[in-house]
């Protein structure tokens, strides 16, 4: 009781923890204002002339700079101003790496138009025709998001071509499905049905990379929303944008501001200062890894060593399996290790992908093997070497 009591007492430096959140929807975007009035030509006649077009958008841009939340602020424009001329838009933000197939996908748009539909016993091409029905039934038109869609992509699926045949040989011919694609780069395209790509290509939005200025104001707005006045200063917040504008990942600079105020509020200090931030900044590494990392067998520590150092040489974000196979054959040698087969290596991979460590694409999963490429989003590697390398010696293996 005593020890709750303390700590529900203790004065916090938050003013709503929630708002530093990464899933959090701010009502402003600063800096996004170009791209939110570019979506909103594209998709004006859907207000216009309701389920007379279908639009289909691709967005591209790196990691982290806000082409998710601008997508999700967008949609809910769309859909209020939607509402206010008694159109009715639907809108869903399907994640590919979460849902890992078409038929999850479907399924999810389906909920978003029956809360109560079963989840199993139809193919895709079933729920395809239910979602028409749905749609033609209810007059909406819905506008589809697949974000991180090089997920499905890299699986040879494409949504995108089964969900805009699906009219096709219909004689009501109303448009009722929009499509926004949202990947890193378009080079994941090539996998697509050509005319899917054809029409893609003609509406790219590419999101430009935040400056420091931009990326000051970001973080000082998400500041100025979740804590509470003069918790920290301008030049604080400089700091924090020091850390992370290599990459300019905006959500490493929301779990540094985040991290820092926890631990002035652990000091109990008034307001955060350098050290607080310093601290925050030393280990962006997500509990989860370093928990996975540490019961890690070292043949697969030092498989993924080899990966990284991969990585550091290169600059191409592409890196090959036989690539890789090379640097771990050498590192085996100096190791004096009986290198695993490559076969072994190949699940070690799929097991990285799973547990998270690194988000390994496999472009082209059928070509197996040798001739797999291999991307890495942006991580930070030098932070994922540093504590590998403390894991190896902490089990007695010099690096
Ligand atoms: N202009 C902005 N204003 C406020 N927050 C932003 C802005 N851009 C990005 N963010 C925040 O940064 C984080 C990463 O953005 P996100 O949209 O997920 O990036 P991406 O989809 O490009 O990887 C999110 O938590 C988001 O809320
Ligand atoms: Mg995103």
């Amino acid at each position: 009781m005593e020890y709750f009591k303390e700590l529900l007492t203790k004065p916090t430096l938050f003013q709503e923890e929630r708002k530093l959140d990464m899933n959090f929807i701010p009502e402003e975007l600063p800096h996004r204002d170009k791209e939110i009035s570019l979506l909103s030509q594209l998709f004006l006649s859907l207000i216009t002339k309701p389920n007379s077009i279908s639009r289909k958008i691709l967005i591209t841009g790196k990691t982290g700079i806000g082409k998710t939340v601008t997508v999700k602020v967008f949609g809910s424009i769309l859909q209020k101003i939607a509402k206010e001329r008694n159109i009715v838009i639907k809108y869903v933000h399907i994640n590919c790496r979460k849902e890992r197939t078409s038929y999850k996908a479907l399924i999810k748009i389906i909920r978003i138009l029956n809360e109560n539909f079963p989840k199993r016993g139809y193919s895709p091409q079933d729920l395809l025709e239910i979602i028409t029905d749905f749609l033609n039934q209810q007059d909406v038109h819905i506008l589809i998001v697949l974000d991180e869609l090089n997920y499905l992509i890299n699986k040879g699926e494409d949504l995108i071509y089964s969900l805009t045949r699906v009219n096709d040989d219909s004689i009501d011919t109303q448009e009722r499905i929009s499509i926004i694609g949202i990947v890193r780069d378009i080079s994941c395209l090539n996998n697509l049905d050509y005319s899917t790509v054809s029409s893609l290509q003609r509406n790219i939005i590419k999101f430009s990379n935040y400056s420091k200025e931009q990326i000051f104001d970001i973080l000082k707005y998400r500041a100025y929303l979740s804590l509470k006045e003069n918790v920290i200063s301008n030049d604080l917040i400089k700091m924090v944008v020091e850390s992370i504008h290599v990459n300019g990942d905006i959500r490493n600079g929301l779990n540094i501001l985040w991290k820092a105020t926890k631990i002035a509020e652990g000091k109990n200090l008034q307001h955060i200062n350098s050290e607080c931030v310093r601290l925050g900044s030393q280990e962006l590494m997500p509990f989860s890894t370093l928990d996975v990392l540490k019961y890690m067998s070292s043949q697969k520590l030092f498989f993924l060593l080899a990966i990284i150092m991969g990585f550091k040489k290169k600059i191409e974000i592409n890196i090959s399996f036989a690539d890789i196979l090379r640097r771990y054959q050498i590192i085996c040698e100096n190791y004096g290790l009986h290198p695993r087969s490559n076969s072994q290596l190949w699940n070690y991979l799929q097991e990285f992908k799973r547990e998270g460590i690194i988000l390994i694409e496999i472009l082209g999963e059928k070509i197996r093997g040798r001739k797999a490429s291999i991307q890495i989003p942006e991580v930070d590697l030098l932070k994922l070497e540093k504590i590998v390398v403390e894991i190896l010696q902490s089990k007695g293996l010099s690096v």
